[in-house]
């Protein structure tokens, strides 16, 4: 008897059209379409968004059942991200999961965008992969939408203890690197100027916010009035410094987000600490968690490049253990947009 579970999961929050299966918890493929569309725009546009996925969505199942070599028929369910995101967008990928399981007569799961990216840590290559955080660990969640410190104490039980309380770290990067004329998304971009840049060069003001919770706008108005002073003194200030403007507002964003989470470490006894979302991907960031690790004696949980943006591998593997526990989605269930665990 073949007692594997095989999961499509299925990830359409905001730009990127992405479908992954699981056996279990090993990944077998994971296809992601993401859309050029936007750049132009210096953001992403909902309405072009939803339609790009409506484009994607087929070919990008099809292209995940072929490399991972099962047909739509060894599947025991479909996982989707159910929110939070943008509502045109989830209901391309929502409603086509609904229908594709309905059609198999198998399960739908839904799972919280949020979750799947922490649930990142836990999606393997290889059956023997162990590098899976123990619970319960702290995970710094950071994202265009998102800046969280979530104590996570099993699967389907996170409790966030800390989060911004107005822009995400993401979104401030991300406006920064605009009113710098640097494009979009400012985050990678940033990241590779940064690494050519003095951290210290510029002085941005930080936060001041109680307890375990974050605030990104102060510091997002900082660099948006010096940055004005400066380039009325010398019109080409951003062309001669651009180096050093991105190590600088690199550094004070890293500064202020591990700040909290040493305090959230501190406080709650746990040293096993990750990271989570897209912003997860800079190295500013992954270098100070290395030497937080060092000097703090925690043990660190960095994901992978292609784990760490959006990416349906993590919404199968959340898919997997709530078929484990029989948690399935009725059809009825509506996609929300707001940010929640939950
Ligand atoms: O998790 P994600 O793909 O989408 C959301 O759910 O928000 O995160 C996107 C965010 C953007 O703000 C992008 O600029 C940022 O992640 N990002 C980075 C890097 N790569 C992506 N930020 C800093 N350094 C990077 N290398």
């Amino acid at each position: 008897m073949n007692d594997n579970i095989y999961i499509l999961g299925l990830e359409s929050s905001c730009d990127d059209t992405s479908a992954a299966i699981v056996r279990n918890d090993v990944l077998l493929s994971n296809v992601t379409a993401s859309q050029k569309v936007h750049e132009a725009y210096g953001g992403v546009v909902p309405e072009l968004a939803s339609r790009a996925h409506q484009e994607n969505v087929v070919p990008v199942v099809d292209q995940a059942l072929k490399q991972a070599g099962i047909s739509k028929e060894q599947l025991s369910a479909v996982a989707f991200t159910l929110g939070p995101g943008l509502m045109g967008s989830l209901l391309v990928g929502v409603s086509f999961a609904k229908g594709f399981a309905r059609s198999l007569n198998i399960p739908m799961i839904d799972v919280n965008h949020l979750q799947g990216h922490v649930m990142a840590h836990f999606i393997k290559e290889q059956e023997n992969d162990t590098s899976s955080p123990p619970y319960p660990f702290l995970c710094l969640l950071v994202s265009g939408g998102n800046s969280q410190i979530v104590k996570v104490n099993a699967y389907n039980d996170m409790e966030v203890i800390g989060q911004t309380i107005d822009d995400a770290a993401g979104e401030a990067i991300d406006k920064c690197s605009k009113v710098m004329g640097l494009g979009y998304p400012g985050g990678p971009i940033i990241d590779k100027l940064a690494r050519q840049g003095n951290p210290n060069a510029f002085q941005f003001s930080e936060p001041n916010i109680p307890g375990f919770d974050y605030s990104f706008s102060g510091l997002k108005t900082s660099f948006l009035y010096h940055l004005r002073d400066w380039v009325k003194d010398d019109p080409d200030f951003v062309e001669h410094h651009k180096e050093d403007l991105a190590a600088s507002i690199e550094a004070t964003i890293v500064k202020i987000l591990m700040k909290k989470l040493r305090l959230a470490a501190k406080e709650t006894g746990i040293k096993h600490i990750a990271l989570a979302g897209g912003v997860s991907a800079n190295n500013g960031l992954r270098n100070a968690f290395k030497e937080h690790a060092e000097k703090y004696g925690w043990t660190i949980y960095i994901p992978k490049f292609s784990y760490t943006t959006d990416n349906a591998a993590m919404i199968a593997v959340t898919g997997y253990y709530k078929y484990k526990d029989g948690d399935f989605c009725k059809i009825d269930k509506p996609p929300f947009s707001k940010i929640t665990f939950k």
